[in-house]
Order: C-alpha cells, then structure tokens, then sequence
C-alpha cells in the first residue's frame, strides 16, 4: 500500500502503481501497434464517504482508471484493494459480492437505457440479477422507493426512455446504481451530456445521496467547476499519470503543476470584473511530458505534486 497518499488508513478503495497499456500486438497485417499507457502507475486511496475528484482533459486515462477499479478491464500490472481485500485479477464468480458493491454511472443517460424496456423494469433489474427481488409488490415498492430517492415520480415506472430529458434519464440511471446498496459509485462524467441549467440538480443529487447511504464517489470530469462543491479531494491527471492530488481546497487555493494552473485558468468566474482580467494560461502537454521516473512529492499535508 502506499501509504504516502493516503487520505485516512482505513480507506474504501484503494490502487497501487496501477497501470494498464493498450496495443503493442503484433497484427496479422502490418505493423505492431505502439503500446500506449493509458494508465500509468497511478495510486490513491478513497476513504469511506469520500468524493475523489479525477479531472484531467479527454483521453487522458480517466475512464480507464475507472473501469479497471472496478475490474471491468484487468489492469497490466498493479493493485487494488476493496474493503481491505485485494481483488486484482479475481475470477467473475469470486467478483460478484463485490459487484453489487461497486457501481458505475456513465456519461450519456440515454445510451446506457435500454429503449425497449419500461424505466421501472431497467431500475429493478438488479434486485432480480442478485435474487432480491421479492413479490411482484414487493419490487414495485422498492423501485417505487428508488424512484422518489432519486426525484422521480414513481407514476413514470411503465415509461420509457425516449419520454423523459436528459436530467431524468441520468436520474433513472442512478436509481438503478444505488438499487443494491452499493457502498462505492464510479461516476464518469454523469454531467458532461446535461444542458448547464441542470447540470448543478444532478450534483446535488449525488450529493444528497452521499449524505442520505453513505456513499463513496470517484467522480471523473474534465472540467474543474462542479468538482469544487463536491469533491474532498481532487486528482488531476495527465497521460496515463497522476500529476497532483491533495484536498480540494489545496487545489483551487494553491496549485503547484503547471498542468493543474492550467486547467483552473480555464474556468470562467461569474463575476463579470474579474472574468475580464482573467488570463487563461496555455500549458503545452507534448512539450511537458512528465518524465517516466518523476516521483510524487508532498508539498503539504495530504497535497502531492509531481516533481518536473
Ligand atoms: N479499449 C481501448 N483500446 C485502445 N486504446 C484505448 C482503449 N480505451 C482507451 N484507450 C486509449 O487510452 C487513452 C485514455 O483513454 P480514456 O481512459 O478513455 O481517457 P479519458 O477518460 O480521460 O478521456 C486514450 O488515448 C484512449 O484512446
Ligand atoms: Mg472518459
């Protein structure tokens, strides 16, 4: 474990030096694919009740970060570790109680329906997967349940997806992401897709609901804004690498990598003085690989930057 960049020793989820390289397979035709790393050597813990934050811009290694935690994808090398017990490379029957555990929440609410299926049929399926479904009532008082929890009229059940907005479809997905339980919810850029104006509803839906089940977020955006009001701690990525990582005070307040100034610079400020004065700062990533070997070093208390 690296205990460096622990938030608290007990914590939910945690990886270590994970990496995960694409290509370098020798084709039948033509040419081996340059390996890329996609993910590289990347380690962080997130404690029980925590949103981590992990922004970084498009192609930078976020979502695959994501989807190798939770095991949809194996890692080339490297750790992780659930509720203290490591689940690298486990067997699908050995991974299901853990499966309910860990959820994830995609970027378009519409792609990840199913168009031919009733919204309250797509939100209960879980409790039918994992055998808990109970009476026929008895579901359709649990999907009812998840349906209010959510902010959605349980009279839209027998809906379909092409019926509702944006905001509501991502609203059926994250019912159907908390229908088990789970104790930690991915959520890749579950905001990206919304118009603005309903963008801050859904923050504070997934706010809500951390507070409500306790739940644990890694919360991936490519963009700064909303991760301010809900995140404890920010990463920011950059090709395949973590380049900081501290509180998310720390962040905003006292950037250290260029990379991070960068990306803060980029944000518009409401009040209309000051978005005049403000100056975006460019940041030119081919110019400024970080270097294979660079080491996180702490600048403060639980705030890492990676040395140059
Ligand atoms: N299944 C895959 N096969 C090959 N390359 C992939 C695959 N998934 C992602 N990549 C590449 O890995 C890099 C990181 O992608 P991704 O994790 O999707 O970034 P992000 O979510 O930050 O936009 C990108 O260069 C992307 O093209
Ligand atoms: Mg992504």
């Amino acid at each position: 474990m690296n205990e460096s960049l622990s938030a608290n020793c007990q914590s939910l989820v945690s990886v270590n030096r994970l990496c995960k390289t694409y290509g370098g397979v020798k084709r039948f035709f033509g040419a081996t694919t340059p390996p890329l790393k996609a993910v590289n050597n990347v380690s962080f813990d997130i404690a029980p009740g925590e949103t981590l934050g992990l922004v970084g811009e498009s192609g930078s290694g976020k979502s695959t970060t994501g989807r190798v935690l939770l095991q949809l994808e194996q890692p080339t090398s490297g750790e992780i570790s659930f509720k203290g017990n490591n689940i690298t490379g486990l067997s699908k029957p050995m991974l299901k109680p853990y499966r309910r555990d860990m959820q994830i929440i995609f970027q378009d609410p519409y792609a990840s329906l199913n168009p031919r299926m009733a919204v309250g049929e797509f939100v209960g399926e879980p409790l039918d997967v994992h055998g808990l479904a109970g009476s026929r009532s008895e579901r359709e008082g649990r999907v009812a349940a998840l349906f209010r929890k959510v902010g959605l009229d349980p009279a839209f059940m027998k809906r379909f997806p092409h019926e509702f907005s944006g905001g509501q479809r991502q609203r059926v997905n994250i019912a159907r992401a908390i229908a088990l339980n789970p104790a930690f919810i991915v959520a890749d850029e579950p905001i990206t897709a919304l118009d603005v104006s309903i963008q801050a509803q859904i923050v504070n839906l997934f706010q809500d609901l951390q507070d409500e089940l306790g739940l644990t977020y890694l919360f991936i955006a490519h963009d700064l804004s909303m991760i301010r009001y809900l995140c404890h701690r920010v990463a920011v990525m950059l090709r395949g690498r973590i380049v900081e990582i501290g509180p998310c005070e720390a962040i905003f307040e006292n950037p250290q990598h260029p990379y991070t100034r960068a990306l803060l610079s980029a944000i518009p400020v409401p009040d209309p003085d000051i978005e005049r004065d403000r100056h975006p700062i460019s940041f030119d990533v081919n110019a400024n690989l970080p270097p294979e070997a660079a080491i996180l070093r702490s600048v403060d208390e639980g705030h890492f930057v990676l040395e140059a």
